[in-house]
């Protein structure tokens, strides 16, 4: 544990939450993309976050291969690693929408406990989880980074969906069948957001 706890309080600034919601003029969220390697996380947040962005909501999109290049440039792919990786972009996530923006995040996150974790830490209807469904055999026929390839020949340890475990969501916010056109996709992740008075627009 850190040397912190009761020698740091927290600080309650002027400028609340709600208050930076009401300028933005939406609520702020986090959209948790999970899926297997290859399953179409990025593409699909990517997508959302153009259509989203057209639409005048303020955004940011947080990605495993991006945020592996610097917040968590120190960590691998263990068990440990993973769980550490998520915490961090779970955290980050959280200021984020604090901040008030839609966030959308496209990580493996391959276990239910640190999906959990993040979840109870961003709160109730501020995480909205969103299951990119992609069969195995499909990800790997797609293997856009060649690492499944790798990973088959044993140049790639702790791989997902090879030898390191996929944990599926149980109830996802939303579950997409990642085999579909990402127009469709993305209409039907609007409609959420709309039914659920995240965006107005
Ligand atoms: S997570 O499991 O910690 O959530 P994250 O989404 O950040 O993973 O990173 C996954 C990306 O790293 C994959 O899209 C893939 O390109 C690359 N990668 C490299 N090694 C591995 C591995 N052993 N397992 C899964 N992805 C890997």
């Amino acid at each position: 544990m850190a040397q912190h706890d009761e020698n740091v309080v927290w600080h309650a600034h002027p400028v609340t939450a709600e208050q930076r919601e009401h300028l933005h003029g939406h609520r702020g969220v986090v959209l948790w993309f999970t899926g297997l390697s290859g399953s179409g996380k990025s593409t699909v947040a990517g997508a959302l976050e153009e259509a989203l962005h057209q639409l005048g909501v303020s955004t940011y999109l947080l990605d495993g291969d991006n945020v592996r290049h610097g917040l968590c440039s120190d960590l691998g792919f263990s068990d440990a690693d993973r769980k550490e990786n998520i915490r961090r972009v779970g955290e980050v996530a959280n200021l984020m929408v604090d901040a008030g923006l839609v966030v959308l995040t496209a990580f493996i996150s391959p276990h239910r406990a640190e999906r959990a974790m993040v979840r109870e830490r961003v709160g109730a209807g501020r995480f909205i989880e969103v299951f990119v469904d992609t069969p195995l055999e499909v990800c790997e026929a797609r293997d856009p980074k060649g690492l499944y390839k790798k990973a088959r020949a044993g140049e790639l340890r702790n791989f997902t969906g090879i030898d390191s475990v996929y944990e599926a969501p149980e109830k996802p916010e939303i579950h997409l069948d990642g085999q579909q056109l990402v127009t469709n996709l993305i209409a039907q992740l609007l409609d959420l957001l709309r039914r659920d008075d995240i965006i107005k627009s």
